[in-house]
């Protein structure tokens, strides 16, 4: 397995504030799988993700990642773990206003030690690759939002993370836009690359070959997706 979570809980505040967000969870998921986590506001995917995506700690349970045991490690080796096996993507895409298309791709390289005038080009390259070859020396207020989210997802995979973890990568985004995300999200999972995305949007969810539902922070897990027809 190259993610396994198992008997994750995560409480957040103490006494009469105290919230149990996520309650024994447990998930599995192979490379090459792509897969959907879907559940009303409130329930835990947000706390899920961040704990998957090694941007937190889970309270109780273990969590081992590509063979790696995640809960013993310090925040140096976590940050590692974050630049090169995982690529983020954000419902309100995360860029930086102040650089362009081309720059904010090339921010991950900076942190990889690349030098500059290969990020370029390695950042132009991967613009190419979704469609905005001719927006490279966009700044994020000139882009659409559309076109914003494919930057974000550019700059997620371009230090070939093997998971791509997405917190509603279509909720800001019109019917259109959202269709070419997940056309995106399509072509990086046939090529390989492994897909948890939270959505609370079941015709979004559709597109993963596995759903998984989470209410009030338990995690469960009906259907195969792709096959269903609700
Ligand atoms: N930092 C925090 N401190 C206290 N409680 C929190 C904190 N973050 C989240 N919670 C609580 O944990 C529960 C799960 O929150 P979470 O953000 O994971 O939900 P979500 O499923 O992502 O919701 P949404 O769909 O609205 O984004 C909620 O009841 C929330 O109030
Ligand atoms: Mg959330």
């Amino acid at each position: 397995m190259l993610l396994e979570l198992s008997g994750i809980c995560k409480n957040y505040g103490s006494g009469q504030a105290a919230v149990a967000a996520l309650k024994n969870v447990n998930l599995s998921v192979a490379e090459g799988e792509y897969i959907a986590i879907m559940g009303p506001s409130g329930s835990g995917k947000t706390t899920l993700m961040n704990i998957i995506g090694c941007l937190d700690r889970c309270d109780e349970g273990t969590y081992m990642l590509d063979g790696i045991d995640i809960s013993a490690m310090d925040e140096n080796r976590l940050s590692d773990v974050r630049l090169n096996k995982i690529g983020f993507v954000f419902q309100t895409f995360q860029l930086l206003p102040g650089d362009t298309a081309r720059d904010n791709v090339a921010l991950p390289l900076i942190y990889a030690g690349v030098k500059k005038a290969e990020r370029e080009k390695m950042a132009e390259e991967a613009l190419g690759k979704v469609g905005l070859e001719e927006r490279t020396g966009f700044y994020p207020n000139q882009l659409s939002g559309g076109q914003k989210q494919r930057v974000a997802i550019a700059r997620a995979m371009i230090n070939h993370p093997r998971i791509l973890l997405a917190d509603e990568p279509t909720g800001a985004l019109d019917q259109a836009s959202g269709r070419q995300v997940m056309e995106l999200f399509e072509t990086l999972n046939r090529e390989g690359t492994t897909i948890i995305m939270i959505t609370h949007d079941a015709s979004v969810a559709k597109n993963a070959k596995r759903i998984c539902y989470i209410v009030d922070g338990v995690l469960s897990e009906k259907g195969t997706g792709e096959n269903d027809e609700e």
